[in-house]
């Protein structure tokens, strides 16, 4: 039998298949799995608070709305990013994320510093028309949003997986959720989520 050289094993499509595979899966695991265990993605950065009940529902409402379509919450280290949106993001800030947001499709700015930086009013104004505040701007309206009020009730549930997935939710907290969203719009809900999109690290200058 033939010595087992490159040449063989490029010959073999099946086996060239296999031992490529072996080699991607072995790449991929050293790369992966370190992250899993090292403090710097895995440990939320100082200070960071689980999503408070009414934010938690307007995170909700972002994803029914697919504004991820247009945003990302994802600043990447690159001088231009951080000019423009602020420190670029680390992963301890998303910890309590679930799912978290990050996305790439960038037809609107990055939000992941968005918190703070205009008034609620501002948001309202703009969620209900984009184009009282930015005449060219093509994101659409979400009017609807300032005359529906959120179901409190279908907010416990939602905290129990939260809780199941390791945030560290009270259960004082899970408790008078309901009453936090009591008379609450969806608009209230988003506009409290996007004020506090990024806050935890604060270094805009
Ligand atoms: C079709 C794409 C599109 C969708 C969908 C979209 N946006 Fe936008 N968004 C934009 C564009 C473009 C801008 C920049 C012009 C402007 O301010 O309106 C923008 C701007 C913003 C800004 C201001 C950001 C800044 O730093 O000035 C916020 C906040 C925002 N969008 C939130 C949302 C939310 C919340 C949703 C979902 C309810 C959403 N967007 C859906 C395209 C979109």
């Amino acid at each position: 039998m033939k010595n087992f050289t490159h040449e063989w094993i490029e010959k073999s499509p099946w086996l060239l298949i296999g031992l490529v595979l072996l080699v991607i899966s072995v790449g991929g695991l050293v790369e992966i799995v370190p992250l899993f265990f090292q403090k710097s993605t895995t440990e939320p950065v100082a200070g960071l608070q689980p999503y408070s009940p009414l934010r938690l529902a307007g995170r909700d409402i972002y994803i029914r709305e697919g504004c991820y379509n247009c945003h990302s919450q994802m600043i990447r280290p690159l001088r231009a990013e951080t000019e423009r949106y602020g420190h670029y993001s680390v992963a301890g800030e998303f910890v309590y994320d679930h799912p978290f947001q990050w996305g790439s499709k960038r037809t609107g700015p990055d939000l992941a510093r968005v918190g703070g930086r205009y008034s609620d009013e501002w948001h309202r104004t703009h969620l209900d028309n984009p184009r009282d505040l930015v005449p060219e701007s093509n994101m659409p309206g979400y009017p609807w949003l300032a005359n529906t009020m959120i179901d409190p009730a279908t907010i416990v549930p939602k905290l129990r997986v939260m809780q199941m997935l390791g945030v560290p939710y009270s259960e004082q907290q899970v408790k008078s959720a309901p009453s936090e969203l009591a008379g609450k719009t969806e608009q209230d809900a988003l506009v409290a989520y996007l004020q506090g999109l990024g806050t935890q690290i604060k270094t805009r200058n």
